[in-house]
């Protein structure tokens, strides 16, 4: 690796006695901005308003001072940075470089052009260098599927040194920081750095005696070493070359082109052609980096379906056999069968379900634990009570996956590693990392069709008739699709019909009220019938964390329906601006498999609108996006 010269500065007669050129820190003087309060998944807001003097600086010593008050020792390890490409996330670096040089940082590694993915940071954090050099945390700069561009969202986390995002307990400080921060500090004469090319710039204060090292690193390297290792990228290979498998990512203009590229072309030897919008764009193109039915519109109709997931004539057009989706900064996943589309909590169901097909699993002994967030369905649930796991149910966030993981310890020694878990909105992972990972997902899935495909050519007892549906227009080598797997799963657990309605930008206060008054008036609901439903009991969901004892609550409005339905109400905790407003339904049937969704679930639905008044309160009940 090359080392870059760098200038040395001269130092100003003010720092006169001081020696420290490039590395001298100066204190700029600030007041506390309102509203930097973490959400889900840390600081989201306009980019303008990132953009605004001292917003992001702020928010970035904040974090210095609370990680530093927790005890980080952030002159020993090393700082690791990086971003899904959006609009203003180079700008943003180079003042995380100066303020983390000023704060006493020593080793910085930032990603290649500034990008690396989410779970790529994670795995970074935990996996690269020597353990002298580890990373004790990193900046990710991202507003995940938040649209990203200069009219649009930007946004900042801070994750731990497990590779996961700061606990709330550390978020609640960072943001009682901001509202008392009059000072931060940031040494301006440190030079920018290229970021284009990898490699290691030492910078030396004026008298030599100090010397500060950023070093750029491939975005893609720790992150695509560690699936490799995860998963039999052989047998991948193997149902890729099939002739009668095809298959398309699309990376929607964010961070994941170039893992999917290296993952696919590079490791498993596909054409370019299966890598669909994988040059990362500040502004993703002007779209909407979120996998799912309505944003992915154009995976969705090359794989025969419509944005409500019924199936399309797409012609003479030969629809491909597996597609798969990511968001902007790369944690997320959708997955798609020909004309089939599976929802996030069955995916988690059945990667649960065959965990033992992939070598991580199955060389520890196999899956010990899941979870799963409350608003995600219970189809996993039912897998776990199946096969003997234990299942947890976490508020809605990462977060709190994060500290089952690190369990160990805490549970008198029982360990729940190998871990998967995963939530409704399409984000699907395992404890190799402490983020969700929308590539894992994509080979967890891919390695389940490369096996039972790899049964059916090897003996004539297939899955198919293991799982007991009906394989009377199977052949013995036709290819098991994505729609095999999951309806041979339905047929086994049961089928958790599920959809999502989310109601974008909305009036906030309208919002708040409307949740208040279900809250005020969740006791009194308990009991009452509506429709064809008896509500068994009506709650505000709270978690104990386990492991760390924290409460959150206010987590989400709760009607449990005597039969096993739920419907949930929740404000998103990710909305850049106004609020968005989630309802969760879920009917649960074990015989009748074979509905569409939207038909299944319409009863429940009319019930919820009905139950929340919420019309009343943001004026209308039309959502902008079911999922
Ligand atoms: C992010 C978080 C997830 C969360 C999702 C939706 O992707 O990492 O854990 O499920 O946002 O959160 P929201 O609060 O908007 O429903
Ligand atoms: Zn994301």
């Amino acid at each position: 690796k090359r080392e870059k010269s760098v200038a040395i500065v001269i130092a100003r007669p003010q720092d006169l006695g001081y020696d420290l050129g490039p590395l001298k820190p100066t204190t700029v003087k600030t007041r506390p901005i309102e509203g930097q309060k973490p959400g889900t998944s840390g600081l989201r807001k306009k980019t303008k308003r990132f953009m605004e003097s001292n917003y992001l600086e702020n928010f970035v010593q904040s974090t210095f001072n609370a990680i530093k008050a927790r005890g980080t020792n952030i002159v020993e390890g090393t700082l690791l940075i990086g971003g899904d490409g959006r609009y203003f996330n180079k700008e943003a670096i180079q003042t995380i470089i100066k303020m983390a040089v000023a704060n006493g940082v020593k080793r910085i590694w930032v990603g290649q052009d500034g990008l690396m993915s989410t779970p790529a940071i994670s795995a970074t954090i935990r996996e690269r260098g020597p353990i002298w050099q580890q990373a004790f945390g990193a900046f990710i700069l991202t507003a995940s599927h938040n649209p990203g561009g200069p009219d649009e969202d930007f946004g900042i986390k801070y994750n731990c040194e497990n590779g996961g995002p700061a606990p709330d307990i550390l978020t609640n400080t960072i943001y009682e920081n901001t509202t008392k921060i009059y000072k931060y500090f940031i040494c301006p004469e440190f030079p920018s750095i290229d970021l284009s090319e990898c490699g290691p710039t030492n910078v030396k204060s004026t008298d030599g005696m100090k010397q500060v090292c950023v070093e750029v690193i491939s975005s893609t390297e720790n992150h695509v070493t560690l699936l490799k290792s995860i998963f039999d990228f052989d047998a991948i290979r193997g149902l890729l070359d099939r002739n009668d498998f095809s298959m398309v990512y699309d990376a929607m203009h964010g961070v994941n082109g170039p893992y999917a590229k290296k993952v696919f072309v590079d490791e498993l030897g596909q054409p370019e052609s299966v890598c669909m919008n994988c040059v990362p764009k500040d502004d993703f193109n002007g779209a909407h980096a979120d996998p799912n039915l309505t944003y992915a519109k154009e995976l969705v109709e090359l794989m025969g379906l419509d944005r409500k997931g019924a199936k399309i004539d797409t012609g003479a057009k030969v629809v491909q056999s597996f597609g798969a989706a990511a968001d902007g900064d790369g944690d997320r996943n959708m997955i798609l069968g020909t004309r089939f589309f599976v929802s996030p909590s069955d995916s988690l169901a059945v990667i649960a379900s065959y965990a033992h097909v992939i070598p991580f699993f199955r060389s520890q002994g196999g899956l010990k634990g899941v979870a799963r967030s409350m608003p995600t369905s219970g189809a996993v649930d039912l897998v776990a009570k199946d096969l003997g796991f234990d299942v947890f149910e976490t508020p809605t966030g990462w977060k709190y996956f994060g500290n089952l993981m690190d369990s160990k310890a805490i549970f008198q020694g029982k360990d729940y590693t190998p871990f998967i878990c995963g939530e409704e909105s399409f984000g699907t992972g395992s404890d190799h990392v402490r983020e969700k990972d929308g590539l894992w997902a994509v080979l967890a899935w891919l390695s389940i069709l490369a096996y039972e495909n790899s049964k059916v050519e090897s003996s004539s007892k297939s899955l198919l008739s293991i799982l007991a549906f009906d394989s009377s227009n199977k052949s013995s080598n036709s290819l098991v699709t994505v729609e095999d797997i999951v309806k041979g799963h339905w047929a086994k657990y049961g089928r958790n019909y599920y959809c999502r309605w989310d109601f974008e930008g909305v009036e906030k206060a309208g919002a708040e009220k409307m949740m208040d008054k279900m809250r005020e008036s969740a006791t009194a609901n308990t009991g009452k019938e509506i429709g064809q439903y008896r509500i068994a009991k009506a709650d505000d969901f709270s978690y104990k964390d386990p492991v760390d004892g924290t409460v959150a609550k206010k987590q989400g409005i709760r009607f449990l329906m005597e039969d096993g339905s739920r419907i949930i109400f929740r404000l998103s905790g990710t909305a850049g601006s106004g609020a968005t407003v989630r309802m969760y339904i879920e009917q649960y049937e074990k015989e009748k498999i074979d509905m569409i969704a939207s038909e299944a679930l319409d009863g429940l639905v009319k019930v919820a609108l009905e139950l929340s008044a919420i019309k009343t309160y943001i004026g209308t009940d039309e959502p902008t996006v079911i999922t």
